[in-house]
């Protein structure tokens, strides 16, 4: 990728795109135009995941070259099939937990791939770099000084592992209602923020054994919201584990075809509407659209826009 990046001033993201053109040549393409899009501080944005990616690389079998192969893999095996039936039916696929669960959650392997590649998607794509960013830099900055995080699915655990480098906030908690997700998350803190203290749960969100003094300043809820059934009654749970005055950051796309993607969220003032019928005040929201299209096309040809949405819950 010499010919579409600076080696030297973005070393890390050279070294993973030079993976991924390894594994998928046809891919240099889109690659070379995906680039062209960001400015200087994404691509400081991009280089600086990327070298946590490197360092999540390093504790993966096959290191980088695997997750470049998983990236493919889902590209191509994963997303595709489903980008083709959303486009012939205008729906995704799947309605229902229990057919995601026979389909995808129970198939370790398949979804050991699906999380590595879906790592890499957080850098290439270029709005799941630009939601990070989102994150990274204004979001965490507004959160209540010594606050207390959580993050519901953290998944591969990159929001958190950010998360630590932010002195405002005071403690993290990570809960998943999957075991291998949570063990991911743990075992990516213990590589990026070595010593740093997270508390981690097995937790589902809709269970009743809540007490009462639970509590957080900022949560964090990314990319959740579509794999559930009940989108209502998460975002009420949210509102209810959110201190009077304390800060959500969600991120759900609309229009993103995904075997495991339940909720069809197809315009993002859908989301928003959402968060505001159960209390939540709109602080801010920024939208990112797929590579290669303007927010305008994509809302007008049902492309992939991540919705991130700022919402406090009153004082
Ligand atoms: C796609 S991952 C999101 C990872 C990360 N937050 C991100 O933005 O990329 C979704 C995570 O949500 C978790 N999850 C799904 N339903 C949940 C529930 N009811 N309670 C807690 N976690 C849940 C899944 O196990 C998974 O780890």
């Amino acid at each position: 990728m010499a010919d579409v990046i600076d080696r030297q001033a973005y070393p890390q993201f050279a070294a993973l795109l030079d993976a991924i053109i390894l594994e998928w040549p046809k891919h240099h393409k889109y690659l070379a135009r995906n680039i062209s899009e960001r400015t200087p501080d994404e691509l400081a944005f991009s280089e600086r995941l990327s070298k946590m990616v490197a360092a999540l690389a390093d504790e993966t079998p096959g290191g980088l070259q695997s997750l470049a192969s998983d990236y493919r893999f889902i590209s191509e095996q994963i997303i595709l099939p489903e980008e083709l039936h959303f486009r012939r039916h205008g729906e995704y696929r799947l309605k229902t937990f229990a057919e995601a669960v026979e389909q995808v959650y129970s198939r370790a392997d398949y979804m050991k791939r699906y999380m590595n590649g879906l790592l890499i998607t957080d850098v290439i794509w270029i709005n799941h770099c630009r939601s990070m960013e989102h994150y990274s830099k204004r979001f965490l900055p507004m959160i209540r000084e010594n606050g207390d995080l959580l993050e519901i699915g953290p998944g591969h655990g990159l929001l958190l592992a950010l998360a630590t480098r932010e002195k405002r906030v005071g403690t993290l908690t990570g809960w998943d209602v999957s075991e291998g997700s949570l063990a991911t998350a743990r075992h990516s803190l213990a590589a990026l923020s070595p010593g740093v203290a997270v508390t981690f749960k097995l937790r589902d969100i809709f269970a009743e054994d809540r007490t009462d003094d639970e509590g957080f300043d900022a949560i964090v809820f990314s990319e959740v919201l579509e794999h559930l059934e009940n989108p209502e009654e998460a975002v009420r749970v949210v509102y209810r584990l959110c201190r009077p005055g304390g800060l959500v950051w969600i991120n759900v796309p609309a229009n993103s075809p995904a075997p495991d993607h339940l909720y069809l969220v197809r315009h993002p003032d859908e989301a928003s509407d959402l968060l505001r019928s159960v209390g939540f005040e709109i602080v801010e929201r920024a939208n990112f659209a797929m590579s290669g299209t303007t927010y305008e096309r994509a809302i007008a040809d049902k492309l992939t826009i991540s919705c991130v949405i700022v919402a406090k819950r009153p004082a």
